[in-house]
């Protein structure tokens, strides 16, 4: 069982849609529950959109009680995957860390969204100190690869003193529509077969290494 928080210390930086499409693609070989810890509760809207679709993951927005829910969820499911609110401060960011086995960072290729980064980078070192199994990555997110602040970015997140996940996500439009439309890339057809191989190879990186 591997909890996996995700986390960040801004808004927009991909975390529902990280949180979604690796739930979507762990779903296919392992049970899971996507926790939905932020009060925006985009995570649980979007499975809202997409209630009568088959084979979305299941999402449960918690307000109160994480703890309790991660333990009453815990022994019914391989993974539980824990969308956090905006910032790192928040009580839920720090309750979602303390139970998680792996975090996962997503920044995008923007100076502020580095510089916001690097007290999680500081939090999950210290609480590393405490917990050791705890694994945290950065996920470099967005990319648009023939920006110069993209092709920055592997040189920028290496500075911060967190591990950089070698699969990084591109933007593309698919996780927009995906998100309107309450489906997942894994049923996008040929048009999410980039956003799906991206999330695989993610998947394999963490996961299996
Ligand atoms: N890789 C991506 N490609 C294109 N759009 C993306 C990507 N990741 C996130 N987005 C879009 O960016 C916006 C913010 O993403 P979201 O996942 O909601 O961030 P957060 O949960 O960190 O606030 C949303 O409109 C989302 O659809
Ligand atoms: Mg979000």
């Amino acid at each position: 069982m591997a909890i996996i928080a995700v986390v960040s210390n801004k808004g927009g930086t991909g975390k529902t849609t990280l949180a979604m499409s690796l739930a979507a693609g762990l779903l296919r070989n392992d049970s899971l529950m996507l926790i939905d810890a932020d009060p925006q509760q985009s995570a649980y809207q979007w499975r809202l959109v997409g209630e009568d679709r088959p084979g979305l993951p299941p999402v449960v927005a918690v307000a109160h009680g994480l703890e309790s829910t991660v333990k009453a969820l815990s022994d019914s499911h391989q993974h539980l995957i824990i969308d956090c609110p905006p910032s790192i401060k928040s009580e839920q960011s720090a309750r979602a860390l303390r139970l998680a086995d792996i975090a996962l960072v997503p920044v995008q290729p923007s100076p502020m969204d580095l510089w916001a980064t690097a007290p999680i980078a500081r939090v999950i070192a210290e609480l590393r100190a405490e917990n050791p199994h705890l694994r945290g990555f950065i996920v470099m997110s967005q990319i648009e690869p023939r920006t110069t602040l993209s092709r920055l970015m592997p040189e920028a997140v290496a500075e911060l003193d967190l591990p950089v996940a070698s699969s990084m996500l591109r933007r593309r439009s698919i996780h927009r529509l995906c998100a309107l439309e309450g489906r997942t890339i894994f049923q996008s057809g040929r048009r999410g077969a980039d956003a799906v191989a991206e999330i695989e190879q993610l998947i394999e990186e963490i996961f299996r290494p």
